[in-house]
């Protein structure tokens, strides 16, 4: 089923995921009952779920069943939701708000943020393991997918790169670097699950959707850097030019912000030409794509 619009399809699968992520997280009455409030609290209420919604899509242009989506699109959620966590402590970015919100080390603190982290990360990894529906073969897959995207060579690497980059001088080749693996590599294990959620899927296909989504993970840095200088704070729900405070390598900062958002267009330009023989069941990652550009949060 393909919805005419991204919302529609926006809202299905965000039904979707907000039930099963809830579903999964031990609830707040269950000891110990601070920790599992502040893992409800990084992971409920609020976020856009872009990765959730691109597993989904990759999914759709391949024909797969949703039923069997659930569960990678919420081991990616839980990963995404714990980087979050401790992207904002003291020790990194230290930020205060978040979704428009107190961080989570706010709200709580800091050794609960921390361990709320952790315990996230686990918990993506076991919903992936225990996912019903996928053959033993295909949750193997998925695990080492999320687990190389998210670990010192994908997510962690680059947000090791990007606390190390702090007030140095960058050049595009290595903001591209850090961005890609900080930002991009969790982007491109989404996709990923949708392909490997296939039972034999096309390996022209499979390069194509991983092509779209390199592209849509660069870009999509690329447009949160740009937020950070010129997004509303009422709409981006977090503090706003904390980058240029702690003197982060940035697209508007290395090549000024009309050259950032030529960059970004061109990255989605090149997201959907490769996804182009697809038929209408890639529409929503079309429409993902060109929503990243435009978007305000
Ligand atoms: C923010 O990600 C951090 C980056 C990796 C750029 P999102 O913009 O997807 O955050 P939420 O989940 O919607 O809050
Ligand atoms: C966050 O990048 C990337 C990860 C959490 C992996 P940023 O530090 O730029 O994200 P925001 O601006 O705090 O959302
Ligand atoms: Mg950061
Ligand atoms: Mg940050
Ligand atoms: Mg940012």
């Amino acid at each position: 089923m393909t919805e005419p619009n991204l919302d529609a399809f926006r809202a299905r699968c965000q039904h979707r995921i907000e039930a099963a992520l809830d579903e999964l997280l031990p609830p707040a009455s269950v000891q110990p009952a601070r920790l599992h409030e502040a893992m409800r609290y990084a992971v409920l209420g609020g976020g856009k779920r872009i990765r959730p919604l691109l597993v989904y899509g990759a999914g759709e242009a391949l024909g797969v069943d949703p039923d069997l989506l659930d569960r990678p699109a919420c081991a990616i959620e839980f990963v995404h939701a714990y980087s979050l966590i401790h992207d904002d402590l003291p020790a990194m970015d230290d930020d205060d708000l978040r979704r428009g919100r107190p961080t989570c080390h706010r709200a709580f603190d800091e050794a609960t943020a921390i361990l709320a982290g952790d315990a996230l990360q686990t918990l993506a990894f076991q919903a992936l393991a225990e996912a019903p529906g996928l053959a033993s073969e295909k949750r193997i897959a998925m695990v080492a997918s999320l687990a190389r995207a998210a670990g010192s060579r994908g997510m962690v690497g680059g947000q090791a790169l990007d606390l190390a980059a702090e007030g140095t001088v960058q050049d595009v080749a290595m903001l591209e670097h850090i961005h890609i693996h900080k930002t991009g590599a969790l982007i491109r294990a989404a996709v990923q699950m949708g392909i490997l959620a296939h039972d034999a899927p096309d390996p022209d296909h499979a390069e194509r959707l991983d092509r779209y989504a390199k592209c849509v993970g660069l870009a999509f840095q690329i447009q949160d850097d740009l937020l950070d200088v010129e997004g509303d704070t009422s709409l981006i729900g977090k503090t706003a030019g904390r980058d240029r405070i702690l003197e982060k390598a940035t697209y508007p900062d290395l090549v000024g912000l009309a050259e950032a958002k030529e960059m970004a267009a061109n990255l989605i330009g090149e997201a959907l030409e490769s996804i182009e023989v697809f038929s209408r069941g890639a529409e929503p990652l079309r429409w993902i794509a060109g929503a990243l550009i435009g978007r305000k949060h």
